[in-house]
């Protein structure tokens, strides 16, 4: 089938790149059999890639936990990055990475002496943008049915999907999930945080029930490097939905207000002061990371 949405030309698939519409993998693959694999999302901004050393540490973390081996060193990722970036002239997008176990016939046990698949694919988009959604989203609140183990970057997302797809069909941005204690874990596809009255900026400590985002990573350090007050504690959905302000980040949305949860308005609705400030802060971190980069 011919995808309907602009492809990139080109991506990569265990060693070569190839027409993106020729980039397959075997039908035995683990990803396919069992979502036994991980993957990273990298934003690439105005030809940098940026935090890659932390989504590398990451991804290493990720392949760990679930004991794959990694099938090439990380300066070879590094380096098969920037060859898909100019074979599709690339400046602006987010680089998709995935590795799987590897291709074996179907047993639940770990194949034996079977190479990690890697994949990588590219999303361009048009022309430099800032990196944060500036427009106000919605939000619905929805139970966190996942396992234990939300910090691996695991491409087992069956719950985030149903959730996120629950959340659009609302015409909402994002889902927010809420664990079994009434405490407010992380988005589908991103970290969230609440402004308190006292302008404390909380968020669910970076434990096993969420994924520690690079960008939450980012936008913390700037926001304690800049005299904000920060708390990595958790909260429930009736503080969020008494909260001053709220916002979710993640790397493909950078720091995005959430205006209005379930219904009812956070605050007035508008983007806060505070989220405000660290769209700013994060968009000068972003700019210093090129400026280093070129320098
Ligand atoms: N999602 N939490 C979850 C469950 C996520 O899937 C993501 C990222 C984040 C934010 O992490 P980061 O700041 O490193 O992007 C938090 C990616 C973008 C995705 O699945 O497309």
């Amino acid at each position: 089938l011919e995808p309907v949405y602009p492809m990139p030309k080109i991506s990569y698939v265990n060693g070569r790149f190839i027409n993106h519409r020729d980039a397959f993998v075997h039908i035995e693959d683990r990803g396919y059999q069992f979502a036994d694999g991980v993957y990273e999302v990298i934003a690439i901004h105005n030809g940098l890639v940026l935090d890659e050393e932390q989504h590398m540490e990451r991804l290493a973390r990720s392949l760990a936990s679930l004991r794959i081996d990694a099938p090439v060193s990380d300066a070879s990722l590094k380096l098969i990055i920037q060859e898909l970036l100019r074979r599709n002239k690339c400046q602006e997008g987010a680089i998709y990475l995935q590795i799987t176990r590897g291709v074996a016939k179907r047993n639940h046990e770990f194949p034996k002496n079977v190479r990690p698949s890697l994949v990588m694919t590219l999303s361009k988009t048009p022309e430099r943008h800032s990196m944060n959604n500036r427009t106000v989203g919605t939000a619905i609140s929805l139970p966190d049915i996942r396992w234990e183990r939300c910090d691996i970057k695991s491409i087992s997302l069956l719950p985030n999907i149903l959730a996120k797809q629950q959340a659009v069909e609302g015409k909402h941005t994002d889902a927010i999930l809420v664990n079994d204690e009434g405490y407010v874990t992380e988005g589908s596809a991103t970290n969230v945080y609440m402004v308190d009255s006292k302008g404390t900026i909380l968020t669910h400590p970076a434990n096993h029930s969420i994924l520690g985002g690079i960008t939450r990573d980012s936008v913390l350090k700037v926001a304690r490097r800049n005299g904000l007050k920060v708390e990595e504690r958790r909260f429930t959905l009736k503080e969020l939905q008494n909260a001053r302000e709220m916002f979710i980040t993640s790397t493909t949305k950078g720091v995005m207000p959430i205006g209005m949860l379930d219904g009812k308005k956070i605050a007035d609705g508008k983007t806060g002061p505070v989220t405000t400030q660290l769209q700013s802060l994060y968009d000068d971190y972003v700019e210093q990371k090129f400026n280093e980069a070129v320098a």
